[in-house]
């Protein structure tokens, strides 16, 4: 084991860029919360939920994540699920963070609009306070819904737009493209906001080239399946298009059997502006210094490769000019050292 390459990666500064925050709900936060609320549970324990979480595929996994997020239902349980996020981030060095959240699952409950991103942003205030981590907040819409149910979600969000940054789109990809949500991402895109959508997990390359072309992203999550298409990853590189990878995500969804077999830093050496994630943290095994163990501790990777990984997740955040050269200078600091 490399425990100098960890300690690297370990300490590096980064940004992370693909988290969904009800994926950082702890069962221990789950069962604190459904007390509160009154909520029963399926599980009995705190033991038996996590024990639940062994995954053979997205959709198996979407199913256990949906039923989680159903204790939270005040400001505050949004706020706590976000502030223990922004704890664990922190300790983990990471000084810029952009949190997708899924109002629909939350909406759908009957938990109005406002409740859900109060709570989420209050907390991200208080991280940008005390400790100076800067972030944002990306809507998802669930592409197992409808588009017309995407436009009335987009509806709820305008009077809340001042506290989101960008538009994405998630949940259970295969027979859901990304061209079915042309119309409501154009219209995102009229209002100004960054635009990523998640492609190529699951899903086909195919899906990579739609949600570039008809939804005309800035970022794409996950991306894997590029490897697919020599032409597409061509593409990509030249086009300095960020994949967000999520590699202990890679693991438990089963995109790939091990570790030894993730094609990141086959994707890095080609040039493709990779990044690394959480995707969903509780759920997946680990926080963002987890996924950079697991893939120093399985795969070739060099102490140029964490630079640049570092490098690639303030390049690809969606940040001011001169703060993310102010990121950058501290990540090349660091590795000069
Ligand atoms: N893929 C798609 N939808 C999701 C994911 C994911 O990894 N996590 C939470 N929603
Ligand atoms: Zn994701």
């Amino acid at each position: 084991m490399n425990t100098a390459l960890i300690d690297t990666a370990r300490k590096m500064p980064k940004a992370e860029l693909h988290i969904h925050i009800e994926g950082s709900l702890e069962p221990e936060l789950i069962f604190a919360l459904a007390q509160r609320n009154a909520i029963v549970l399926d599980y009995p324990s705190i033991e038996a939920l996590r024990a639940a979480y062994a995954f053979t595929d997205l959709q198996s996994f979407l199913d256990i994540y949906y039923a989680g997020a159903s204790v939270l239902q005040t400001e505050q349980d949004f706020y706590d699920m976000t502030w223990a996020y922004l704890q664990r981030a922190h300790a983990d060095n990471v000084l810029h963070t952009e949190l997708f959240f899924d109002p629909q699952t939350h909406t759908a409950r009957g938990v109005a609009f406002g409740v859900v991103v109060n709570g989420i942003h209050r907390a991200l205030s208080d991280a940008h306070e005390k400790w100076d981590m800067s972030g944002g907040l990306i809507m998802c819409f669930l592409r197992h819904l409808s588009e017309e149910e995407a436009f009335v979600t987009l509806e709820q969000a305008l009077p809340y737009r001042d506290k989101m940054i960008g538009i994405g789109l998630d949940s259970s990809e295969r027979g859901h493209p990304p061209e079915k949500f042309a119309r409501v991402f154009a219209q995102c895109r009229e209002l100004g906001f960054h635009l990523v959508a998640h492609a190529g997990e699951e899903g086909p390359s195919a899906y990579i080239e739609t949600a570039l072309d008809l939804l005309q992203v800035e970022r794409i999550d996950h991306g894997v399946r590029c490897i697919d298409d020599p032409v597409l990853m061509q593409r990509l590189a030249r086009e300095k298009m960020p994949l967000t990878v999520c590699p202990l995500s890679n693991i438990k969804l089963c995109v790939f059997e091990k570790m030894l077999q993730h094609n990141l830093l086959t994707l890095l050496d080609a040039g493709l502006t990779i990044t690394i994630n959480s995707d969903d943290p509780a759920y997946f095994g680990g926080y963002m210094n987890d996924n950079f163990a697991a893939i120093v501790e399985a795969l070739p990777v060099q102490r140029h490769h964490l630079q640049q990984l570092a490098r690639n997740s303030f390049t690809a955040a969606f940040i001011a000019p001169d703060i993310k050269q102010k990121y950058l200078a501290q990540v090349d600091a660091f590795f000069a050292r």
